[in-house]
């Protein structure tokens, strides 16, 4: 695909991406989006702060420290911290019933934050240094958590829920989802078609189990052990896995360069390069989410596949597996091959192509010398200059879909897609 966005036009686009941040800015903490997302999201606030790195880099810190401030004691750091009340969302606090020190839900997201933190002190090592060593045993005794309760016995680092993941409806989860009998999940109110076109979301059938869970893991009180031990839903999870990796390696190498504490963090990278393995998928030849309660493969090819570069794999039998979907949509990465018969441009994680996926997949192909690295960038500049700042794209036709002024696709142009190639 030819470039169109022209170079005049950049100015405006930064600042209009500049002005998104301060939009969704809360103080401390920035939201998604108005309305749709109105709290502090875990792996949004990592991007958010990339995306303030590029103006502000006091304030990029500041986020990532408000997001620290509603860590466990057990190490997890919540998927969305609820600062204020909003009804706006469902569900909100009453419904997940958690204790940490500010309210928040009960399982985690990926950690982007922990790389995303490395790349604040590359910015300006003398400013970081301090706020990075406060940082840090923060940040190991997260990714030590994902160790010690997400992982499964060949070594893949699982999720206890879709939203865990961040990839809410992916395909990836149909066959643990069908494992659930929600038929006491009682009544409850949906507020996210409130804010967006119901056939851009996911269906009542996945809210039923999403609800189901939490509940489930409310009754248990959220006990870390309880919630894993006979859960219906437990699925080992590129995405969870390789952002672990890749955060991991980050986090040892500014370590050392801090001279920090970096305790048992090389033989803990070690151990989850070997257990990458476990997420090959022999008859696909791809890497794939599995049950691991079954040992069902998803069989599918989804934008989460292609993060093992970002993970920091060199996995060239992928490459031929981005062309092809590259070549079948031309806004791509889709979050589904469309070739896959489950593929639905529109429907959310089940075909879009976001953004932030797209940085990460384009940045660790070109870091692992892949062509198409660059090619992965140049599109999704294209989609975004051309369709604006919106939750995802149709990668199909590159139509904007789910919410509006997004706090992560605005991040994503000034730290990466935005920039001149
Ligand atoms: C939602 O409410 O749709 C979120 O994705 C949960 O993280």
């Amino acid at each position: 695909m030819t470039e169109t966005v022209a170079a005049t036009d950049f100015f405006d686009r930064d600042a209009a991406a500049r002005e998104i941040l301060t939009q969704n800015d809360r103080g401390g903490y920035t939201v998604p989006t108005d309305g749709l997302y109105p709290y502090q999201w875990n792996w949004d606030s990592a991007f958010a702060s990339l995306g303030f790195a590029e103006f502000d880099l006091d304030r990029a810190w500041q986020e990532i420290e408000t997001l620290f401030t509603g860590q466990w004691d057990s190490g997890m750091v919540p998927h969305i911290i609820f600062h204020k009340p909003d009804p706006g969302y469902f569900p909100g606090p009453d419904v997940w019933g958690c204790n940490g020190p500010i309210a928040s839900s009960g399982i985690t997201q990926p950690p982007v934050a922990l790389s995303f933190a490395t790349r604040l002190l590359a910015a300006d090592p003398e400013a970081g240094k301090a706020r990075f060593a406060a940082l840090y045993p923060k940040m190991r005794k997260w990714a030590e958590w994902f160790l010690k309760w997400r992982r499964d016995e060949k070594g893949a680092i699982f999720v206890i829920h879709p939203w865990e993941s961040g990839r809410d409806n992916a395909p990836d989860w149909d066959d643990a989802m069908s494992k659930i009998d929600p038929q006491d999940v009682g009544y409850y109110e949906r507020r996210d078609t409130q804010h967006v076109d119901a056939s851009m979301r996911p269906t009542k059938y996945d809210y039923d189990r999403y609800i189901w869970l939490v509940q489930r893991a409310k009754a248990l009180d959220w006990d870390d052990a309880k919630v894993a031990e006979d859960n219906p839903f437990k699925v080992a999870d590129p995405t969870m896995h390789f952002i672990l990796m890749r955060g991991l390696r980050d986090l040892l190498a500014a370590g050392e360069a801090q001279d920090l504490d970096t305790g048992d963090m090389a033989a803990q990278l070690a151990e989850l390069e070997a257990g990458a393995q476990a997420l090959w998928n022999p008859g696909m030849g791809f890497y794939d989410s599995y049950n691991c309660n079954n040992g069902i493969w998803s069989n599918a090819l989804s934008n989460a596949s292609f993060l093992c570069w970002f993970g920091g794999l060199d996995a060239p039998q992928m490459e031929q597996h981005l062309a092809r979907v590259l070549d079948a949509a031309p806004y791509g990465v889709p979050s589904l091959a469309p070739f896959d018969p489950r593929f639905d441009a529109k429907r959310y994680w089940r075909g879009p192509t976001w953004g932030m996926m797209n940085m990460m997949i384009g940045e660790g192909a070109s870091e692992r010398g892949v062509a198409l690295g660059e090619e992965v960038r140049k599109r999704t500049r294209e989609v975004i200059g051309r369709y604006g700042f919106v939750e995802y794209f149709d990668p199909m036709t590159g139509a904007a879909a789910g919410g509006k002024a997004f706090t992560w696709t605005a991040a994503v142009w000034l730290a990466w897609a935005g920039k001149e190639g």
